[in-house]
């Protein structure tokens, strides 16, 4: 089992002439991720719902010198087809993909699951675990064709044990998990590409603000206290680690 480094270290260059993906980009750990991993070097493509906030990140990142691109795009009512034009332009713009951070999350508020609207219902497994499949199955050609490529899927506690009132969005969080162990065992003879998922415990954003809205935000960690272990898992310090949970 591999361990991500304590106070890992990126290099400046790390991840220099890659093109990562990230969903979820406008905001909380996705946003926080984006700067992280342009700031060492990858043209990170910014995928997200609200225009407005990626346009913010995407000035963030050409102020620092970095590249990025936006791709507005709702998961929620995303098609098929919508995912095949995603990596077409991936791959007609950028030439390829080395990696996706599924970062996006659709979550309203603990539930129990009797009182589960069906639109809530619905919503909550297209963005957390349709999508989510959706965009790395319609990506897999460009990253098998990467020399080192990394798929990060977020994850969350209830997706690693049950946790009552955690809702539909505890249970994509499930499938989260294993989807990313069985790509990772069905990808196998790809070893230059890897799989894992990562649970970046309390962050003060947006998913722990709806979820605890008593709780002083301030007592949880930044966004970016976990982008460290997020520069690790995408840049080639993590080599040959593939259908692990972090
Ligand atoms: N925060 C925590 O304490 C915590 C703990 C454990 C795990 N996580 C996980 O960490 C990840 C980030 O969480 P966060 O709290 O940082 O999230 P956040 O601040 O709520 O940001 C979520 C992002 O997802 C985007 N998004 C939501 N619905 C979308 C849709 N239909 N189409 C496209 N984009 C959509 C949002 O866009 P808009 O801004 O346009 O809505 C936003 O940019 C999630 O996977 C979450 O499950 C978070």
């Amino acid at each position: 089992m591999a361990v991500i480094p304590a106070a890992y270290q990126a290099a400046a260059d790390l991840l220099k002439g890659r093109h990562l993906l990230v969903t979820g980009a406008g905001d909380g750990l996705g946003r926080a991720a984006a700067l992280a991993l342009a700031r060492h070097g990858a043209t990170v493509i910014l995928l997200g719902r609200t225009i407005s906030k990626l346009e913010a990140v995407y000035d963030e990142i050409g102020a620092a010198g970095g590249g990025a691109a936006i791709y507005p795009m709702n998961l929620a009512g995303a098609t098929w087809a919508d995912y095949f034009e995603l990596a077409s332009t991936i791959e007609r713009e950028f030439g390829g993909l080395d990696g996706i951070l599924h970062g996006a999350a659709h979550f309203k508020a603990f539930t129990p699951l009797y009182d589960l609207e069906p639109k809530e219902w619905v919503e909550s497994l297209q963005v957390n675990l349709t999508a989510p499949f959706s965009l790395t199955r319609h990506c897999l050609p460009l990253l098998i064709k990467s020399p080192d490529a990394s798929v990060v899927f977020v994850s969350d506690r209830p997706g690693r044990e049950p946790r009552p009132f955690a809702g539909a969005y505890g249970i994509a969080k499930a499938g989260i998990e294993q989807m990313a162990q069985m790509w990772a065992a069905e990808l196998q003879s790809h070893p230059q590409l890897r799989i894992n998922t990562f649970h970046p415990g309390p962050l003060r954003s947006g998913v722990r603000l709806k979820g605890y809205p008593g709780e002083l935000i301030e007592q949880s960690p930044l966004p970016e206290t976990a982008t460290p272990a997020l520069l690790w898992l995408f840049g080639p310090d993590s080599r040959g680690v593939s259908g692990e949970r972090f």
